[in-house]
Parts: structure tokens; C-alpha cells; sequence
């Protein structure tokens, strides 16, 4: 009877950077300067739902984000779209009697909703885990044979940092030679069960939305910074190998070096560009201070951070213990109804709070 809909939901959780992208090569495939790594973090906290749902009584393409209903006009979501009804397939579900036929794909129309379970565009890679599950649950409904990092090639031009959301656990993004963009894509280094003792913390310095979006911001440091330059041809390039046998060997010491070193290197070169862009805060460097006194007083690392492109401290603690440490000192130093107060913080496992 044509009145039909066929619907898929999906959970992606956002991934947070280790060694970090900032800085494209093509702006419009979205290719890197260099290669990246980062770690997926648990679906139970900051994740995002997409449900998309397919039906011939749909009239064009729609998407809800929060609830809101957003245009999908723009290239980055136009180039996903086309991206992957160019790979649908047959659909065939026998028990509703619903047979959709590739070549149907082009002429129907899709109604997208999607939900974040934390703060958009502030730092926290919304965007990643956003573009990441949009393309997982459009590949699902359209019976995409890709594999994941095949979809990450997909995610990638929706967001850069995307593509590494396709997959769990450690996770490197292959920057790729190719101009066409085939070969950058992200792969897994480890899976979510490898480095079980680390304790993932987020502190919310702030829930608003960043001033220079990433793009803008990038664009910027790619024309104007020499400093970015440096670190794409000499720096990372050795991080690199460096994060993967740290990571590999479960040696947090090295982690955490290169996690914070990578950090500062990101907002040194933030503050290269001109005009500068300032995405950390007071609070921001004063968790810098805290975490960096702690470690040199212990002797060896305790604890690594990273900042995004805004001012929440993402924390990676060496084990629980450590991590339960962690909070009482965040609490300590910024006490909840005080002027340096954080907003929340947000425990990448829930067994720490039992
Ligand atoms: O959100 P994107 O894909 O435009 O880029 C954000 C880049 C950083 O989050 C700042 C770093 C990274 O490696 O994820």
C-alpha cells in the first residue's frame, strides 16, 4: 500500500583524540595533515542515538538534531548522503513483505533524528560521534557491504575526527597519500577490552558553544602557523610509533607523556595562528598545573590530560585508584558552588562511583 517505514537506530560513542588532528591538506574531502590517534570512549556516557528511518510517503530529506529540526543543505552532509547511496544495496524484509531494490535508494527520501547525551560543540567532539553513527545507521538501512573502516572513509567528510568513531577501544587514523581520499581512513590499534585499569574522566569546565569552530580555526592555523608545519613533518610522525607502543604495551608512563605533550603542542599551535585561538580557560590551565605538580611529585605519571578544541580537561587516569584520587582532588580544588566551580564531570566507568 506504499505507507510503509523501515527504521534503524544506532549508538555511537565520541572518541577522544591522543594524538591529534588539527589541519587539512583538502578541505573538501576532509584530509589531514597528519595521521591521528585517539581512544572511543564508553557508549553508556557520551554517545550519540541517530535513528534514521526510510518510507515513500516521505516528501525530501529531513533531519532533527535535539530535537530541532536542522538543514541537511550543507556539503558535509550532502557528500555523506550521496556518499552512501551511491553503495546501497537490495533491502528485503520478507516478514513486513518490504522489498526495496537498489536503484529505489536514489528516489526515496530519508527522516534522520538524532540526540547527544552531552554538550554540542563544545569541545567535546560532538560532531564525531554525530557524523560517525549517521553513517553507521544509513549503512545498516541500506545494506551497505563496507566494512568500518571502508564507512570511516564516509564519516571522515562528514567530520574529520568521525572516522575514528567507527570503531572501539584505540583507534588510528591513516592520514593516506591518495588525493582522492580512498586510503585515509581509521583502523583499530587495540579493542575496547585491552587497557581495562585506565579511567577516562571529563571534567566540564564549560557547556558552551566554542567561538572558532574547528574548521574556521584550522583553516586559519593551515595558512598562517609555522609551527604546525614543524610538527606535521617532524613531530608527529615520530609520536606516532611512539603512542603505538605505548599503547600496546600498556605503558602509561609514555601515554601520558606524549598524551599531554601532544595536548599542549595542539594549543601552542592554536596560539601560532593568527588571529590566535584561545580554546583553553583559567580553569583549563589551572587542571594543567594540578595534574602536572601531582605527577612531578610522585615521580612517575599518575594522571595524563587532553584538551580539545575548547576548555573541558578530558583526564586519563593510570587506575582506579588513582582515579578516585583524581575526583577528590578535582573536588577539593573546585568546589561545586564556588567561582571556579566545574559543571559536572562525566566517569568513563561507571564500577569507580560503586
Ligand atoms: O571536529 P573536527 O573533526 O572538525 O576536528 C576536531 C579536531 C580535534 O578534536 C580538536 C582534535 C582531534 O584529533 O580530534
Amino acid at each position: 500500500c506504499g505507507k510503509w517505514v523501515v527504521m534503524v537506530t544506532a549508538q555511537t560513542p565520541m572518541n577522544m583524540s591522543v594524538i591529534k588532528y588539527w589541519g587539512k591538506r583538502d578541505e573538501t574531502l576532509i584530509l589531514p595533515v597528519n595521521d591521528s590517534i585517539s581512544i572511543t570512549l564508553d557508549p553508556d556516557h557520551l554517545c550519540t542515538t541517530t535513528t534514521v528511518a526510510v518510507s515513500p510517503t516521505f516528501d525530501r530529506d529531513r533531519m532533527w538534531l535535539n530535537g530541532k529540526e536542522i538543514s541537511l543543505s550543507g556539503g558535509r552532509y550532502q557528500n555523506c548522503l550521496r556518499e552512501i547511496r551511491s553503495r546501497a544495496t537490495d533491502v528485503e524484509d520478507d516478514e513486513n513483505g518490504i522489498k526495496i531494490a537498489e536503484k529505489d535508494w536514489e528516489k526515496l527520501h530519508l527522516h534522520i533524528a538524532s540526540y547527544n547525551n552531552f554538550p554540542t560543540a563544545a569541545g567535546l567532539a560532538s560532531s564525531a560521534a554525530g557524523f560517525a553513527c549517521l553513517v553507521f545507521a544509513l549503512a545498516k538501512l541500506m545494506n551497505l557491504k563496507e566494512d568500518r573502516s571502508k564507512l570511516s572513509t564516509i564519516a571522515r567528510q562528514g567530520s574529520g575526527s568521525a572516522c575514528r568513531s567507527l570503531h572501539g577501544g584505540f583507534v588510528k587514523w591513516i592520514m593516506g597519500k591518495d588525493e582522492d581520499g580512498k586510503d585515509s581512513l581509521a583502523v583499530q590499534l587495540a579493542d575496547e577490552e585491552h587497557w581495562d585499569d585506565l579511567v577516562i574522566i571529563i571534567a566540564v569546565v564549560s557547556s558552551r558553544q566554542k567561538e572558532t569552530s574547528s574548521s574556521t580555526g584550522m583553516r586559519e592555523t593551515v595558512e598562517t602557523s609555522l609551527l604546525l608545519k614543524h610538527r606535521a613533518k617532524e613531530v608527529v610522525p615520530k609520536r606516532i610509533p611512539q603512542m603505538e607502543e605505548a599503547i600496546k604495551n600498556r605503558d602509561f608512563a609514555s601515554f601520558a607523556q606524549l598524551t599531554c605533550a601532544e595536548s599542549n603542542q595542539f594549543h601552542a599551535v592554536c596560539l601560532d595562528t593568527s588571529p590566535p585561538i584561545f580554546y583553553m580557560n583559567d580553569t583549563s590551565r589551572r587542571i594543567i598545573s594540578i595534574v602536572e605538580n601531582w605527577n612531578r611529585y610522585e615521580g612517575t605519571p599518575q594522571v595524563a590530560y587532553t584538551f580539545d578544541a575548547g576548555p573541558n580537561a578530558v583526564l586519563f587516569a593510570r587506575n582506579r585508584k588513582t582515579a578516585i584520587l583524581l575526583l577528590q582532588r578535582l573536588l577539593f580544588y573546585f568546589p561545586p558552588d564556588s567561582f571556579f566551580g566545574l559543571n559536572s564531570y562525566i566517569v568513563g566507568d561507571k564500577s569507580i562511583l560503586k
